[in-house]
């Protein structure tokens, strides 16, 4: 068993202070002119976590990731049980009219694009899936691009210039922090959510340059807060800086609200953002993502000068045939009715959790934030979560704040009430004996980990 590995045969605890302390940004900037050698040491740590059991990530499916799934870890233990860790919030990736409609789309074109959009790579079905996304939302101009990641990229870095500025939430996504690195220099980050920060960074870039263009971005629903802003009023303080506005979608865009628009459509806001960014690997089974824009004359220039449209090859045909298909169950009866037992998932989840005191952070969404607290905590955490037979990712610094460790819980509409019952049960009882555990080091002699705070609520684990 994975268990008695990690601990000896006796039972003893045996994880040392280093695995359970320290992040990858530690290893983000190695020194020295050894390009290669100087990585070694983020493999050395990472190395000890695994060894330890500690390193959660890099899991692979040995199934389809659905409601229930077999994995292994990236030291090849096998693991199995109910799967909150698969980002398929409708359950269409394994949908039969999807599966078939990627079918016909191999059987009718072979396997791939070969080609970038500009040169051939273009489909029928990738142009029919442009007109589907731009009807869905009301007529919007859209551009495909091979992942959600190189669309909110392209859309900083496509349209920003090195004089330009670009304003982010500092939670903004990876993918809009590297645009608008790769775009200019003048980058200004808000505090989550803030908008006066945000009215006080605008006041300060204009005050200083009327000349050159602003573009704020921000997400409709952060992924590891599953928070959202408000995207009226960052509207109203664009304006007022004549700013830009770009909002990404990649986690409620389709399977939040009535009509699947996400919160810009429940705030009815769809057509008063600038430029909105989707991906297709949350909700729409593939990879794959998308800019909508309000005119053809900033659609084309996407397509010429953003690097990733113009000089990475086009969705295959089967990804476009999938998310095509995906699209006509997501704007359909069906389509509602997943919305609905997602949501009910979500709810259900939110409350039975309240009840045995985990802490689920956020607003309602797919994505269910639980609180751990400290990395070493959250590491021991997700090794008993895994090894009770239940899947879930863990999110740590720098991903989330220091300190702030928490698991990434995505739920599926397809997840059963006892598929809930079952991961609330697990997580509390692995949370139970990591905080055991987790104390158990604390009290060593000459432990770090006597530093900074536990947080999982030790009160009521004691109790
Ligand atoms: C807000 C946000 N934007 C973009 C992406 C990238 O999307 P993809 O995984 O489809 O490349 C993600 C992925 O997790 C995301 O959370």
């Amino acid at each position: 068993m994975i268990m008695d590995e990690k601990r000896g045969n006796s039972g003893e605890k045996t994880a040392p202070e280093e695995a359970l302390t320290g992040s990858v940004r530690d290893y983000r900037l190695p020194v020295g002119t050894d390009l290669l050698g100087r990585v070694d040491g983020f493999y050395h740590w990472q190395d000890l976590r695994r060894q330890h059991g500690l390193w959660p990530y890099a899991k692979s499916t040995e199934t389809a990731p659905k409601t229930h799934c077999a994995a292994k870890t990236d030291s090849g233990e096998e693991i199995s049980g109910v799967n909150f860790a698969s980002q398929d919030y409708l359950s269409l990736s394994s949908h039969p009219a999807i599966k078939q409609a990627a079918i016909d789309a191999i059987g009718e074109y072979g396997v791939h694009s070969a080609g970038s959009g500009a040169l051939l790579g273009n489909t029928r079905l990738s142009l029919q899936l442009e007109k589907t996304i731009s009807d869905f939302m009301g007529g919007p101009e859209v551009v495909l691009y091979p992942t959600g990641w190189s669309a909110g990229f392209a859309a900083v870095q496509g349209l920003v210039r090195s004089h330009d500025h670009v304003v982010l939430d500092v939670l903004a996504h990876s993918c809009l922090q590297e645009g608008a690195r790769a775009a200019t220099q003048n980058i200004h980050f808000h505090g989550h959510l803030n908008l006066e920060g945000l009215t006080r960074r605008l006041q300060r870039i204009r005050s200083a340059d009327a000349v050159n263009a602003i573009l704020v971005c921000t997400e409709s629903l952060f992924s590891m807060h599953s928070d959202t802003p408000d995207i009226a009023a960052m509207r109203a303080i664009c304006d007022e800086y004549d700013a830009r506005l770009l909002v990404d979608c990649a986690h409620d865009f389709g399977c939040i609200g009535d009509d699947g628009l996400g919160h810009i459509g429940l705030q009815k806001m769809i057509d008063k953002v600038d430029v909105i960014i989707g991906s297709f690997s949350k909700t729409f089974a593939s990879n794959g993502g998308f800019i909508a824009v309000k005119t053809r004359a900033v659609a084309e220039y996407m397509k010429y000068f953003s690097a990733t449209q113009t000089f990475s090859n086009a969705l295959s045909p089967a990804q476009a045939a999938t998310v095509l298909a995906a699209f006509e169950i997501v704007a359909s009866d069906e389509g509602k009715r997943r919305r609905l037992s997602l949501m009910d998932n979500i709810l259900y989840m939110r409350s039975e959790m309240a009840k045995v005191d985990l802490e689920a952070l956020g607003h309602p969404s797919a994505i269910v934030p639980v609180r751990v607290g400290a990395e070493g905590l959250a590491r021991i955490a997700a090794r008993e979560l895994a090894s009770l037979g239940a899947i879930a990712n863990l999110v740590e610094y720098p991903a989330v704040p220091q300190g702030g460790a928490r698991f990434r819980v995505q739920v599926m509409a397809d997840h059963t009430r006892g598929d809930v019952d079952a991961l609330v049960r697990l997580m509390r009882q692995a949370m139970q004996s990591a905080d055991l555990e987790f104390r158990s080091y604390r009290e060593a002699d000459g432990s770090s980990l006597k530093r900074g705070a536990v947080r999982w609520n030790a009160a009521s684990n004691a109790a």
